[in-house]
């Protein structure tokens, strides 16, 4: 069940009622519409590989991983489905191939486990579900696949989830990723200690990519790079109305839909001022000649990989010498952070190495109330009155990938080949902000790469993308002329 507004059957109060004679009537005279042309996922062997890990890793124990449930947005009206990153990661299903409430579970047995996936699958032509449920039913929501074309396209057995009910009662030891589908929550005893523990494989399994993933990433950094292509052609539209936001971010929306499944997060389209507000998604600023703009986005692949990139350009195509000072400054920082992305190499040492740079530039300009080594000291962190964020973080299916992982995994862990994370630095100089200089107030920059850990370095699959100064200056003024 999706929204509490909705009956049992999916119906709304509001519907029509069926009279007799039309429900035999819908039954009749439908030809079939089998799938035809089925092709595997490309995803299915990355999936059995991640699914035989899972596997040794809880051996014995029954792993319950739902895809999630319907959200509702208002009343009996729900977001558009998202499955869960566990889910797809292991299943290889995502965007509109997945259908709320689908479960994998991995059942027990004497040599591992085997994979059974629970669905709510095509329903028939002889229920009234397929035009009378508004949540599930074909003419409401869009054909979904049977078991038999859910096996052929993701490698897996596929059951009922009407069936799932009856499996979760006997008495295998069962533990559920908890948290994401009430129903099958309320049929799984609670096992605080050991969920956490499946949470936390879960995502720290996802640390380092695979090939496919790799691929899937570059493709998602490509996307958006185009999207931020349109941004920049649509600044004369937005400078040219109230709200001119809305359009850079619609732009960039347009893109997402377009070339992937969504927005990995909101955008972030921060004119002026707003640039220092670090999660302004509620977007509803002008758009003027003059400012800088901070544009935070990220593209979501059909795969569910997002990229989650940051420009900030100046809206008539020019640096002032104050914008570009921070800028300048900015950009320094994200070097020095590049620089200390190596395997081998500490996750905190990129966030060290571009806080340093930031320390020393704000110590030039006279702001620090400390020595530059007093603000670096754990104890210290003056600096980051201007930039109150971390450097980095994991990306991959979730924009803030991994969470889950221990810290001595993540945050305080070691660097490996095959992570990919964002280099993002940034300062922020609120426009009430006494202690810089005027012509300095409402500058807010940050500029967000995503990079891939080598062995010997990394590889910034955003590269495309220019950031130094002058380049970020012809980059525009080129879209412009188009
Ligand atoms: N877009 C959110 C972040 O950069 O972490
Ligand atoms: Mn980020
Ligand atoms: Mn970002």
């Amino acid at each position: 069940m999706s929204s509490a507004s909705k009956n049992e059957d999916g119906t709304r109060n509001y519907d029509l009622p069926t009279p007799l004679g039309m429900a035999e009537f819908m039954k009749q005279g439908w030809a079939p519409t089998p799938l035809v042309g089925i092709k595997e996922s490309e995803a299915v062997r990355f999936c059995r590989d991640r699914r035989t890990k899972l596997s040794n890793e809880f051996f014995g124990t029954r792993l319950v991983i739902p895809a999630g449930a319907l959200k509702v947005r208002t009343n009996d009206t729900d977001y558009r489905f998202r499955a869960h990153s566990a889910f797809s990661w292991l299943t290889g299903i995502t965007a509109s191939e997945s259908v709320p409430e689908s479960v994998l579970v991995m059942e027990p047995r004497s040599n591992g486990h085997e994979a059974l996936l629970y669905i709510h699958p095509r329903s028939t032509r002889d229920s009234e579900e397929f035009y009378r449920d508004a949540t599930h039913g074909e003419f409401w929501v869009g054909r979904r696949m049977t078991t038999e074309e859910t096996e052929k396209r993701f490698g897996i057995k596929v059951m009922h989830i009407d069936t799932l009910p009856g499996v979760l009662r006997d008495a295998t030891d069962t533990v559920v990723l908890r948290g994401h589908d009430k129903a099958v929550d309320k049929r799984v005893e609670k096992h605080k200690k050991r969920e956490k523990a499946l949470d936390s494989w879960l995502s720290a399994a996802r640390l380092v990519k695979d090939s496919y993933e790799i691929n899937e990433m570059q493709k998602a950094v490509d996307a958006t790079a185009r999207g931020f292509v349109d941004i920049v052609k649509s600044i004369p539209a937005a400078t040219s109305v109230k709200r001119g936001e809305r359009i850079i971010e619609s732009a960039f929306f347009g893109r997402a839909r377009l070339e992937g499944n969504e927005l990995g997060y909101d955008t972030i389209a921060a004119a002026g001022a707003h640039a220092c507000i670090l999660h302004w998604i509620k977007n509803d600023g002008d758009v003027r000649p003059g400012d800088l703009m901070l544009v935070d986005a990220g593209i979501e692949m059909e795969s569910h990989y997002t990229a989650d990139i940051t420009r900030t350009i100046p809206i008539n195509g020019k640096f002032t010498p104050a914008q570009r000072h921070i800028y300048t400054l900015v950009y320094e920082a994200q070097k020095a952070g590049f620089n200390a992305v190596k395997a081998g190499a500490k996750f905190k040492d990129i966030n060290d190495a571009a806080q340093a740079v930031l320390a020393q530039g704000l110590a030039e300009m006279g702001v620090l109330p400390v020595s530059i080594g007093d603000s670096l000291k754990e104890d210290g962190g003056y600096h980051r009155r201007w930039s109150v964020h971390g450097t980095s973080h994991m990306l991959g299916m979730d924009v803030h990938d991994c969470a889950q992982a221990r810290n001595d995994q993540y945050r305080d862990g070691v660097l490996e080949a095959g992570m990919i994370l964002t280099v993002e630095p940034g300062l922020y100089i609120h426009p009430d902000d006494e202690l810089f200089p005027a012509e300095y107030r409402g500058i807010g920059v940050r500029i967000e790469d995503d990079v891939l850990v080598t062995k010997t370095g990394y590889q910034n699959l955003s590269r495309s993308l220019p950031s130094h100064p002058d380049e970020v200056e012809v980059w525009m003024a080129n879209i412009l002329r188009q």
